[in-house]
């Protein structure tokens, strides 16, 4: 697959760390999306990266309008499943497009603004009963004290698709 670059949104720090673990091993340079714009020219091929809220990918259809998306990965802090990556909403434009889930962190300390509360309410809601099974439990315990569950691994699907022409 031909791409020029990475580019990615973050809030807290996980999205970047796997856009810049691609660009090390893709030897590609990585922008965020703010900065992207200045340093790539208009409908230059890239990769995008946008950190999950609510089930959407955070820029994607800012980096759609800007640049030819390539392949999307969607960054966020439930377990990859790949019916809940198939169930994340991809514009139309971008539906033939691959996309690949990938499972970053959760720091509710580094949250900001009206992620803050958002997330307090939707901890209070996934706390709210006893866990009945392990994963429940993980997951209430991610939502309590955060977690980071970023690795290497996790992007070989996403390298090898990369190398594909
Ligand atoms: C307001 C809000 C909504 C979120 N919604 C989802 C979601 O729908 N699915 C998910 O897997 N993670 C969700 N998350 C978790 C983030 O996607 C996860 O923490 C991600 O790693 C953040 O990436 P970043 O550090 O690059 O910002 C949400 C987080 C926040 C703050």
């Amino acid at each position: 697959m031909d791409i020029n670059a990475i580019v990615y949104t973050s809030a807290t720090g996980f999205t970047a760390r796997y856009a810049a673990l691609l660009a090390e091993r893709t030897r590609l340079p990585a922008y965020e999306l703010a900065q992207a714009g200045t340093a790539l020219s208009k409908r230059a091929p890239v990769l995008y990266l946008g950190w999950l809220c609510a089930g959407g990918i955070k820029g994607l259809k800012k980096a759609a309008a800007r640049f030819d998306v390539k392949a999307v990965c969607a960054v966020g802090m439930s377990l990859p499943d790949p019916a809940y990556t198939a169930k994340l909403a991809l514009p139309a434009a971008l539906k033939q497009v691959p996309l690949f889930y990938l499972r970053g962190g959760y720091a509710p300390d580094r949250l900001t603004g009206v992620y803050r509360p958002m997330m307090a309410l939707m901890t209070k809601a996934v706390t709210r009963t006893p866990p009945k099974d392990a994963g429940e439990r993980a997951m209430q315990d991610a939502f309590l004290h955060g977690g980071d569950w970023v690795s290497e691994q996790a992007l070989t699907p996403v390298l090898e698709r990369l190398a594909e022409r």
